[in-house]
């Protein structure tokens, strides 16, 4: 029996000046699993997450989110509604302890007390208890400093709304958390993506395509800003508008 869909795109556009990123993409993720977003190089996989989760604002097309329209709502709005993302390019603190770089994350619980310099982040500010089960779930000592796993554990860090009390991350959005991971740690990764899924519904977008067939639900291929086909894994590797387009042979393993 399939889940509830909690988080839909419907006719997503995204135009740069005359250039269509995205020409009225479609989108529907359901509570609960790994949706992988897979494509070749520019096909709008990274534009399609900037819509989703407010960093930039669609052209035409509509977001829903846990039964809320919020195509109009700003990035913190949505992060605060339980939408958590992290960025294909990190932008982490590589001079701070892992430690520091998820309480940043978890101080957008309350994000304009987080910016007042003036008082120490003590009490619920300090986020400490949610800081440390991102850590629990990210792998601890020195796995846990990878760029990607912070940034991994940052994703899935609890947010929530500014008075109340911090809310588990509903959707994480990742876009490629394996980047640059060396082959020791894909395992590990893989093993962590899936378990998210007993609390969390996570959209990923990944090019090992040992990853994607591996552990999602479902895939989506997006060619030239739209979606190409979509199913579960074992028919999107055998579908064969999706082996001519591009993968070809490189869904048989290894990186797209
Ligand atoms: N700010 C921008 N201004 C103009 N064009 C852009 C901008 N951002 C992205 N694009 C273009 O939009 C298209 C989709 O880019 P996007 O980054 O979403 O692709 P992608 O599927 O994430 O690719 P990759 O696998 O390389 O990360 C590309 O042709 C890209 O050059
Ligand atoms: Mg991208």
């Amino acid at each position: 029996m399939s889940t509830p869909v909690l988080l839909e795109a419907i006719g997503i556009e995204k135009y740069y000046d005359k250039f269509a990123a995205l020409g009225g993409v479609n989108l529907k993720v359901r509570a609960n699993t790994v949706h992988s977003v897979i494509g070749p190089n520019g096909a709008g996989k990274t534009t399609l997450f900037h819509m989703l989760t407010g960093t930039k604002t669609v052209s035409a097309g509509r977001i829903v989110f846990d039964g809320h329209d919020v195509t109009h709502e700003p990035d913190y709005r949505r992060v605060q509604r339980g939408i958590a993302r992290s960025f294909q390019v990190t932008s982490l603190f590589l001079t701070l302890p892992v430690r520091e770089n998820l309480r940043l994350a978890a101080q957008g619980i309350a994000p304009a007390k987080a910016l007042n310099c003036w008082h120490a982040p003590v009490g619920a500010r300090a986020c400490c208890g949610h800081r440390g089960q991102c850590a629990g779930q990210a792998g601890s000592g020195a796995l846990c400093r990878h760029p990607g796993r912070q940034s991994f554990a940052r994703a899935t860090a609890p947010t929530g709304g500014g008075h109340g009390p911090c809310r588990q991350a509903q959707g994480d959005l990742l876009d490629e958390p394996t980047s640059g991971m060396g082959i020791d740690d894909l395992d590990d990764m893989k093993r962590l993506i899936k378990s998210l899924r007993d609390e969390h519904t996570v959209v990923l977008i990944e090019h090992n395509m040992n990853i994607v067939m591996d552990i999602s639900d479902t895939v989506t291929v997006m060619q030239l800003g739209r979606v190409l086909a979509e199913g579960l894994p074992h028919e999107i590797r055998s579908d064969d508008r999706v082996r001519a387009a591009y993968l070809g042979n490189m869904i048989t393993g290894g990186k797209a």
